[in-house]
């Protein structure tokens, strides 16, 4: 069952925490001459027409990106993601389309390093192959994304990062990103990997830290923005990302931003943000 579309929710206040922490660590990835691999587990499309009618249906990205977009006072790092995105928009005035975590990685991505995308959907992969047809350095893969940990890992430059963004919509997806985990940081425990999460029912989210804690890997970051308390009603009311072996500026720049999104991105007051170790070093 693939039912999931990332198109009703591109440019949602979830997408722009997580690709500002995706745009942090490869940023941070690029210090260092030497390539690396970027292997995005669950890519989606990579673009997004945000006046589609999935997009138009939900509107999400009006709380999202669009919320962001018209600022004049973002934070240094808050802006150089809206600039990302401008890019994409052909530095236009107006917000018509929006990365996914391929776009946002193909813009940054070097000569010497090199990606793998991977995307199951029968109607979406076709759509990922087009939008990435002139890149030399980014391959994509119609197959399942949990499995490319243990086929592709340790790559062959040893300086790896790892995107797990799974849709969630099978339970079984909440064990299956801690599985991947266990497999790729057997073969490669210096690449850095982060897992994107709902909060819909905490409960749920809870088996993603409490299985990381079993593994016994250590230096896991976690950073979460709630827009309203958790509830048993139907919805997300929080997303996150968890990173391992983050870079040690990760931290103190999400702490640094955090407040301004909160406050921009959720106007209404209701938002709550945390960075913490669910394993520390
Ligand atoms: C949340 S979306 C990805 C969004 C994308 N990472 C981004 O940030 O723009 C999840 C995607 O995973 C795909 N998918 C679901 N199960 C998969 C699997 N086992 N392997 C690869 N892709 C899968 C869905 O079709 C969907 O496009």
């Amino acid at each position: 069952m693939l039912s999931y579309r990332h198109s009703f929710h591109a440019g949602n206040h979830a997408d722009v925490l997580k690709h500002l922490v995706l745009m942090l660590i490869l940023e941070n990835m690029k210090l260092k001459e030497k390539g690396f691999y970027y292997l995005d587990t669950h890519s989606g499309v990579g673009r997004y027409r945000l006046s589609s009618d999935e997009a138009e249906k939900t509107g999400e990205y009006k709380e999202g990106i669009g919320r962001l977009w018209e600022q004049t006072d973002l934070p240094e790092t808050v802006s150089r993601y809206v600039e990302l995105i401008k890019r994409i928009n052909y530095g236009g005035k107006s917000l018509r389309y929006y990365a996914g975590s391929p776009m946002i990685a193909a813009q940054l991505l070097r000569p010497q390093d090199r990606a793998l995308l991977t995307e199951l959907h029968p109607s979406d992969f076709p759509l990922l192959r087009n939008n990435f047809k002139e890149f030399k350095n980014i391959s994509v893969k119609r197959d399942n994304g949990f499995q490319q940990l243990k086929a592709t890992l340790p790559p062959k430059e040893r300086r790896g990062f790892v995107l797990i963004d799974p849709p969630y919509e099978l339970k079984e997806d909440y064990d299956l990103v801690v599985k991947a985990i266990e497999e790729g940081y057997k073969r490669f425990a210096t690449g850095t990997y982060a897992i994107w999460y709902p909060v819909v029912l905490r409960q749920q989210t809870k088996r993603i830290f409490k299985g990381l804690e079993a593994t016994g890997i250590r230096k896991i970051l976690k950073i979460e923005l709630a827009v309203r308390p958790d509830s048993e009603q139907r919805g997300m009311t929080a997303s996150g990302m968890i990173v391992i072996n983050p870079p040690w500026t990760l931290e103190n720049q999400m702490k640094a931003i955090l407040p301004y999104l909160a406050k921009t991105l959720i106007p209404e007051g209701t938002a709550r943000w945390t960075v913490e170790w669910i394993t520390p070093e």
